[in-house]
């Protein structure tokens, strides 16, 4: 197993978001395995990248009112940040949207396409008919055809996982306008996966998937391998197909392909040569880490384009569970969704790092961020025990005995010390295999046994006695050497600690160090003690859901329009107006339609508007409120008749809908300005 050479990559997280804690539990977990190769001396390479493409990116900078690329710059960099914050060590961290990934899946395209693994078809297309655009996946919502759940997306289910095209769905929606989305003919570019099935069938199950996985899979094939729609229409944020003026690579081929762009970018960086990583037959062994909602993403699709466009296929798919925290699924309302950064503002991340790997197997399982227990757990584990050991016996070294350790021990330490480097194969096999939790519990069980021996001996009391002094120094000398054991084994979790205590014990601890369970040498020489970590306070936690919860609420953050000059808004006739008559609109979503009076008494001039105020008012509430309104609007024909104003509201981001009404003695007709 030596001389190793190792590819690991993180999934790649979108563009359009920021890292929060449940993407954490991955990143940590990837950079904790890959932390321990390298201790362990074998080439070990973490690569990753941002998901820089798709429709929900495109959408995010319209909103933000900036282009994609500068979007998917912005977030780069706030990624970059967080990941750099969390100690997550990448070798190369990219993006999709580069010169590396255009020429791979332009090129493995081409490759499919020359073997004979794509195909067109004209399919029927969901078409937005007050819009007028084909409706990308994400953009229709209706009711899951395999499991019938409602409300969901157009590509997958995520009650029952299944995937489909948007026509499948029962009861469409158009997520732009609400209205039913009609069908419309379209070219469309399939991968022919069924083709191959027999070479997928056995590489899933040739024992390197997790057996919850591998079983997934065997259903998936039950139901048969249907083609994979790989194209998307303009307007979208990707790559063109080659020959294809208008069609986008669908946001997941190109996705994945980002983890060989990525790694090619590191290579050119570093002449590390990328062929004998990713040529067929390769020795190299290549490792993905990913959540179980992208399982079928990373277990099909993934190696069927590899195998396809005849690159190696993957060594492993290692999949993990979703956070919950506090038994619950993250919620922005609880303040429970916790971004990365808030995260950051009030607490240490090797205090998270501590947790999840204490919490973490090679399972699919959730796993749980229970407050109260992450407070509890780190500071008796961490604090309480680790770092105990070397606050109790440091002070003592370096006070009474020159800061030197003596390498003969009182037999109870000598046991101990025994012990702790025996279990050295044990702890590096439950990293190797990603049973973290069993890994801390181990050496938290081997602190604990080293405190027994610290608290019989008792040298805070013995020091007092001149006769004891040899055994002091044994005594703490024996401390130091097993805290120096047990940071070792903590070094790929708590990477910062362990810098620290390295500083402290004056040495360097790597993996091979710890197996030959060699002792300081006589009189090896320690610098001053320093605090190492401080304890979790409940205060910083709970300051952290406090920021949480306001990071969630509504803000008025939209950037302040184009400036317009005095007469641009003389131009505005905006009139005080009675709401004569409100009614429903019959087959309108948002519609209320409403009869405005602008003149006193009621036979003066009145306006038909139809106003999209229907998610907050009953039309019963309104009839005899007064308004404000753009009375000098062109009239707009729309579907269910002219339009001749609007009536002013404010509105906010999912956060309601307010009626602009004047203060009291205010008639109909008036003049605002
Ligand atoms: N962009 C895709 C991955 C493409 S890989 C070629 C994606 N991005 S993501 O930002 O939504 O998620 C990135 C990773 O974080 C995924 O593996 C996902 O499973 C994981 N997690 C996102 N939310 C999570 C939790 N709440 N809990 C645990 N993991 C979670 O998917
Ligand atoms: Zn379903």
């Amino acid at each position: 197993m030596n001389n190793r050479r190792i590819l690991v990559t993180s999934a790649l997280p979108y563009a359009n978001g920021s890292i929060h804690l449940g993407h954490l539990v991955e990143y940590i977990q990837t950079d904790v395995w890959t932390r321990f190769q390298k201790m362990c001396g074998h080439q070990c390479i973490y690569v990753c990248a941002d998901d820089a493409h798709g429709t929900p990116i495109m959408i995010r900078a319209q909103q933000e009112g900036i282009t994609p690329e500068e979007l998917i710059a912005k977030t780069k960099q706030e990624h970059e940040q967080d990941f750099a914050d969390f100690h997550v060590n990448f070798d190369n961290f990219h993006s999709t949207h580069s010169n590396e990934n255009r020429h791979f899946a332009t090129s493995m395209f081409k490759t499919l396409q020359s073997n004979g693994y794509i195909s067109t078809k004209t399919v029927t297309d969901l078409f937005d008919p007050s819009e007028k655009v084909f409706l990308p996946d994400r953009f229709v919502r209706g009711t899951c055809p395999k499991c019938k759940a409602e409300d969901q997306y157009g590509d997958n289910c995520e009650v029952c996982g299944a995937t489909y095209t948007p026509s499948d769905l029962i009861n469409p929606r158009s997520a732009l306008s609400g209205v039913e989305p009609v069908k419309k003919e379209n070219l469309h570019y399939f991968f022919k996966l069924s083709t191959l099935e027999p070479a997928l069938k056995e590489w899933t199950q040739s024992g390197s998937l997790q057996p919850e996985i591998a079983n997934k899979i065997s259903e998936w094939f039950e139901d048969g391998l249907q083609d994979w729609d790989i194209s998307r229409d303009a307007p979208y944020f990707g790559f063109e197909i080659p020959d294809a003026p208008g069609k986008y690579f669908y946001v997941w081929l190109d996705a994945p392909i980002g983890y060989m762009a990525s790694f090619k970018n590191y290579c050119d960086r570093t002449g590390e040569d990328f062929d004998s990583f990713w040529k067929p037959n390769s020795d190299a062994e290549l490792y993905h880490f990913i959540g179980k909602d992208i399982a079928y993403f990373h277990t099909l699709f993934w190696p069927a384009t590899l195998m396809g466009s005849g690159w190696r296929t993957p060594t492993s798919v290692y999949c993990h569970g979703f956070l919950t925290v506090n038994g619950q699924k993250m919620s922005k309302s609880r303040g429970t969704f916790i971004k990365a950064r808030t995260y950051l503002n009030h607490l240490q991340p090797e205090y998270l790092r501590y947790y999840f790997a204490a919490k973490l197997n090679d399972g699919v399982s959730d796993i749980d961020l229970n407050l109260e227990d992450f407070q509890q757990r780190v500071n008796s584990d961490v604090v309480g025990k680790l770092v105990n050991i070397a606050s109790r016996c440091a002070g003592f070294i370096y006070k009474k005995f020159d800061a030197k350790l003596t390498s003969e021990f009182i037999q109870e330490g000598t046991d101990a010390l025994n012990l702790a480097s025996e279990k050295n194969s044990e702890i590096k096999n439950l990293y190797e295999a990603r049973k973290y939790s069993e890994a801390m519990r181990t050496i938290m069980s081997l602190a604990d046994i080293a405190n027994q021996v610290i608290d019989q001996y008792k040298p805070w009391e013995r020091i007092k006695d001149d006769a004891n002094q040899t055994e002091v120094h044994q005594v703490c000398s024996f401390g130091l050497n097993i805290f120096r054991l047990l940071i070792g084994y903590l070094k790929p979790v708590m990477p910062e600690l362990a810098k620290k205590s390295e500083a402290f014990l004056n040495t360097e601890i790597c993996w091979d160090d710890l197996a030959s369970g060699k002792p300081f040498a006589e009189g090896h020489q320690i610098n001053k003690f320093k605090p190492l970590i401080t304890r979790i306070e409940k205060e910083a936690v709970d300051k952290m859901i406090e920021e949480t919860k306001q990071d969630a609420a509504p803000k008025a953050s939209d950037p302040i329009s184009d400036e317009i000059t005095f007469d641009d808004f003389a131009k505005l006739d905006l009139r005080v107006a009675r709401i004569a008559k409100a009614t429903h609109v019959e087959g309108a979503d948002k519609l209320l339609q409403l009869t405005l009076d602008l003149g006193e008494p009621s036979g003066g001039l009145q306006k038909n508007v139809f106003a999209g105020i229907k998610s907050a008012y009953n039309p019963a509430d309104l009839e005899g409120k007064l308004v404000v309104m753009v009375a000098n609007l062109a009239p707009r024909k729309m579907r269910f008749g002219l339009s001749e104003g609007m009536v002013l509201a404010a509105s906010g981001t999912d956060s309601g809908l307010y009626i602009i009404h004047p203060d009291n003695g205010a008639t109909p007709g008036m003049r605002v300005k």
